[in-house]
């Protein structure tokens, strides 16, 4: 081979690098007018008509929940609640606050005994473990507030899946399985989610009659059709013969709320997220403030540079979450400043490339001893409308309790309260007072359903499930596209790492860290622990499959579901 043949095959072979060096993900999903990402297939359909028929983004937001609520009862809700981020084409942005609201009799003290110890599963299974239900009243105030469709229209496909049911594939018939231990408890439950006793097959109709009857009653009469009628009540029923303190008037006092949702920026980007009674758009934007004065993309992805200083400002973040944020209706930590450049700026000053900083160190509760359902869909229509919203059970299949003929299983939100200062929930969180429980106070969430915008115009809708690990894996997925110019699929797929401030374990996702790079971590004081996976992320990327790329054919809207959970679809036209 002579000099020029050599000189040119080494210039193809750089040619061809941005290529070669893509990692081994599928191409994002495109689309051309409207998508719908969600956990589950039928939802996403459900969706994508109602986006074909002209709805817009919020109107399709409402089938996919309602859908949800009966094809993923995982997290699905109507018996639970969460969050929604909007953003209309001209950049008008708008938050509904859905979060579930602690009973009017509940106290600080309610999962303690008299010697004051936090008692296991109080605050997770069983009627005393449920909030009071934000979803349909979130769903309606953004339907009166937003959409352009008829309730009916838009809850029809979810009532016809309830009434007439629909084929379980295998990963639904999986998922099912994994509640019926705690279904054959609570008879109602059983009745439904389990077949003559045994668990569900791949491949039978799953119907879910009482279900269709109470979203039949929404549907006729709006809001009131839940919190004035006969699904409240029967809840308030079952709830007081098993130890729960849900009184009809917490039903009737309940309201959805419309906050401004919490903005930042990063890189040239803007964040979009939520604000208090959630946590996510804190963390997000104090940690990318943070991570705004290193250079990652020269670090590299998963060097141990880039994971040492995403450890370290996780950490800051998640400390400052745990002990100010709260209910902003009974606590009011100064968010403006936690996510401010100059404090931001100041935390970085304290973050030392050679060694890890001791979470207790940074100060507040001491911690005592150590102790997941929530699913998330982003949908852009064809103006360019976005809905990024995230709700939950808390719990996988939430309380695990069903009040006899609802067929509504109810959360288990009353444990992402603070039971007892220093006492770790659910996710291993240890929190302040300022999350401590008190009548009609909405629980400290983490749920951050996202949107990014640059220059204006949106680029990117993103959320997930994860409880604590809802946060991170949102920021790892932009600093994925921003600082690393993955594709989505890519960016949605890469391992991630988590931090919390405590308890102080930087976890990592299997393949997440090579044994070096574990090596060089512990060697700086990082303790490293391995675990499994607790999000799923639904995300959209508007214009291009990675940003700064060029778009494939006539397609505008590229989509990505994260692998880590088996159902779901993205779903456009
Ligand atoms: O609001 C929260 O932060 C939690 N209730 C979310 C729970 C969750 O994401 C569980 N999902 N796997």
């Amino acid at each position: 081979m002579g000099r020029r043949t050599i000189s040119l095959v080494i210039t193809a072979a750089l040619l061809l690098q941005p290529l070669a060096v893509r990692a081994a993900a599928p191409a994002p999903v495109g689309a051309e007018h409207g998508m719908v990402v969600s956990a589950h297939r039928l939802a996403s359909e459900a969706g994508v008509e109602v986006l074909k028929k002209g709805g817009n983004a919020v109107d399709a937001a409402i089938a996919v929940a309602y859908a949800l609520a009966v094809t993923y009862p995982e997290a699905g809700n109507i018996g639970g609640g969460g969050f929604m981020t909007v953003r209309w084409r001209d950049g008008r942005e708008a938050f509904i606050d859905f979060r579930e609201e602690a009973p009017g009799a509940a106290t600080a003290t309610l999962y303690q005994n008299a010697k004051g110890e936090v008692v296991p599963g109080l605050s997770t299974r069983g009627y005393l473990a449920v909030g009071v239900p934000g979803t349909v009243a979130g769903l309606e105030l953004a339907r009166q507030s937003f959409g352009s469709l008829p309730r009916g229209e838009l809850m029809a496909p979810a009532i016809a899946l309830a009434r007439d049911g629909f084929i379980l594939d295998q990963a639904d018939a999986d998922f099912l399985a994994e509640g019926a231990e705690d279904f054959a408890k609570d008879p109602p439950s059983a009745a439904v989610f389990l077949h003559d006793g045994r668990p569900w097959r791949k491949g039978e109709r799953l119907v879910q009659t009482d279900l269709a009857h109470t979203l039949e009653a929404i549907s006729d009469r709006g809001a009131d059709g839940f919190y004035r009628g006969e699904a409240a009540r029967r809840i308030v029923a079952a709830s007081g013969a098993h130890g729960g303190i849900l009184s009809l008037s917490d039903f009737e006092a309940y309201r959805a709320l419309s906050r401004a949702p919490l903005d930042c920026d990063y890189r040239g980007y803007h964040i979009v997220s939520a604000p208090p009674p959630s946590s996510g758009g804190v963390v997000i934007c104090e940690t990318l403030g943070i991570l705004s004065g290193y250079p990652l993309g020269q670090m590299g992805f998963a060097s141990s540079s880039e994971a040492h200083v995403l450890t370290e400002a996780l950490r800051r973040a998640y400390h400052d979450r745990n002990l100010e944020l709260g209910d902003p209706a009974f606590v009011h930590p100064d968010v403006a400043r936690l996510i401010s450049p100059a404090y931001t700026a100041q935390l970085r000053a304290g973050i030392f490339m050679d060694h890890a900083t001791p979470s207790a160190s940074l100060g507040g509760v001491t911690p005592s001893h150590e102790g997941t359902s929530t699913t998330h869909f982003s949908i852009v229509d064809a103006q360019g409308d976005a809905v990024s919203l995230t709700y939950t059970l808390n719990d996988w299949f939430g309380a695990r309790v069903m009040a006899p003929g609802t067929g509504v299983l109810l959360n288990d939100e009353m444990d992402d309260f603070s039971s007892k200062p220093g006492v770790p929930n659910q996710f291993g969180l240890v929190e302040g007072a300022n999350n401590a429980i008190a009548p009609r106070k909405r629980p400290l969430s983490s749920m951050s359903p996202s949107l990014v915008t640059r220059d204006g115009q949106l680029v990117m809708v993103v959320g997930t499930p994860g409880g604590s690990r809802i946060p991170s894996a949102v920021i790892q997925v932009l600093i994925n596209a921003i600082d690393y110019d993955m594709t989505l699929t890519e960016a949605v797929d890469a391992p991630r790492l988590h931090e919390q401030w405590l308890p102080d374990i930087l976890y990592y996702e299997p393949f997440a860290l090579s044994a070096d790079t574990m090596a060089a971590l512990a060697a700086k004081g990082h303790r490293l622990q391995q675990v499994g996976y607790d999000n799923q992320v639904a995300a959209i990327l508007v214009g291009a499959p990675a940003l700064g790329a060029k778009p494939v054919g006539s397609d505008r809207l590229y989509g990505a579901l994260d692998p880590r959970l088996p159902t779901g679809s993205v779903d456009g036209y």
